[in-house]
């Protein structure tokens, strides 16, 4: 089976140890955010996804942070159309292509908080914004493609207009930075089908992720078009599946059920079908948190968005990925807390099963592999 593409996650939007509580928290400051992605870039994960939202820092002015500090990690990076005009995110995506020889890659989300968005000043419906989403692309890939040439390209659509749109400045990856994206509605499958490179689920059983991709696969078709898949997760491994359990029941084990009633009540007043679709998984309820074998849905009991683990030793979580790559999907977007070590972790332990990270051990590390003992005992090879 081929190699999947692994990125990690910065979690700009706070770091723990037990889920809903501040025990064993860390702040996330410039300084962990640039170790998470330096620990990234070195153990080989293909990028990071940086989340947006009132809950966030700022993704462009973090990811922008971590050109530097990285030499081939990839930044996955979201646009909020409707927040931004396209042209400011036209120039916003090819100067951060530039900066990063070709790093960037775009995430699109249209939204699915309403309150979230007033506060924004977005007032459009679920079905405008994606209206918006759908017009906003048009006029940034062409912008970015350069269609138009030096006259630039013209668009008049419901929602935007523009005259002349282009830039000066091309990105380096052609035609423009590879677009992803997620959402559950009919609407969102639709622009994926249409417009979208990689289409990304949240972590779904993989019954339902099989669903997800035929549909988008049927609907792009009817466009000529093809679209990769790639799921996010969050993963507990551990050297044992009995250790892994103990480990996701230790996460939720501060948790309490006035926090978790909270925290469901404002998903409800979402109107992200993705979103509903992952609170569905649980229902609020602690006691059936395995929704499908191996993958457990604690993390959404107060998480937004991706809310559910695999859960395992690196040989069930490795097979359990297995599987969702023989669905099609071909990216896994992980992350576990806390983030840093669990970055390491998780390569230390799945990477091999993968066949991932071998360029790290060629050119990084000659050896020896683990502590010197009395001056100059190597240690023993354990498999
Ligand atoms: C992998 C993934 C990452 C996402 N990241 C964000 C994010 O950072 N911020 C956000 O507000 N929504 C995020 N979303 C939510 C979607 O972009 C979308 O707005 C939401 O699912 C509502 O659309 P729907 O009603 O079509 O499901 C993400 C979704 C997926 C699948």
């Amino acid at each position: 089976m081929s190699t999947p593409n692994v990125f990690w996650f910065i979690p700009t939007h706070g770091d723990s140890r037990y889920l809903g509580t501040s025990k064993g928290a860390r702040p996330v400051d410039a300084d962990y955010t640039r170790q998470i992605a330096v620990a990234a870039d070195t153990l080989g994960y293909d990028g990071v996804l940086l989340p947006t939202g009132r809950s966030c820092e700022d993704a462009w002015v973090v990811a922008s942070s971590l050109i530097h500090a990285t030499r081939k990690l990839k930044f996955l990076v979201a646009i909020r159309p409707g927040l931004s005009t396209p042209g400011l995110s036209v120039r916003m995506a090819s100067t951060f292509d530039r900066l990063s020889n070709g790093r960037l890659l775009i995430n699109v989300v249209t939204g699915g908080d309403q309150a979230e968005l007033e506060a924004d000043g977005v007032f459009a419906d679920h079905e405008t914004r994606y209206e918006i989403s759908d017009e906003f692309i048009r006029i940034w890939r062409a912008a970015l493609a350069g269609e138009g040439g030096d006259e630039g390209y013209h668009f008049s659509g419901k929602h935007l207009t523009v005259k002349g749109a282009r830039t000066l400045y091309p990105p380096v990856q052609k035609p423009y930075p590879p677009l992803y994206f997620g959402g559950s509605s009919d609407a969102a499958h639709e622009l994926a089908a249409e417009q979208m490179d990689v289409y990304l689920t949240w972590g779904e059983p993989p019954a339902a992720v099989a669903a997800k991709i035929a549909d988008i696969r049927a609907r792009a078709a009817k466009h000529g078009r093809t679209v990769k898949f790639g799921i996010r997760l969050h993963v507990i491994v551990r050297e044992t599946n009995e250790e892994a359990w103990a480990a996701a029941d230790k996460l939720i084990s501060h948790l309490d059920d006035a926090t978790i009633a909270k925290a469901q009540a404002a998903f409800a007043k979402m109107d992200s079908v993705g979103q509903r679709r992952m609170a569905a998984l649980h229902g609020g309820r602690r006691d059936k948190l395995e929704v499908s074998p191996n993958l457990w849905a604690g993390v959404g009991l107060v998480r937004g968005g991706a809310g559910t683990a695999l859960v395992g030793d690196p040989e069930t979580v490795a097979a359990r990925m297995r599987e969702y790559q023989d669905l099609g999907i071909e990216t896994f977007i992980l992350s576990g807390y806390p983030h840093l070590e669990e970055s390491y972790r998780f390569a230390e332990l799945v990477f091999p099963l993968l066949g991932k990270g071998k360029e790290h051990g060629e050119h990084s590390i000659t050896g020896p592999f683990g502590e010197v003992m009395a001056v100059d005992i190597l240690p023993k090879k354990v498999a």
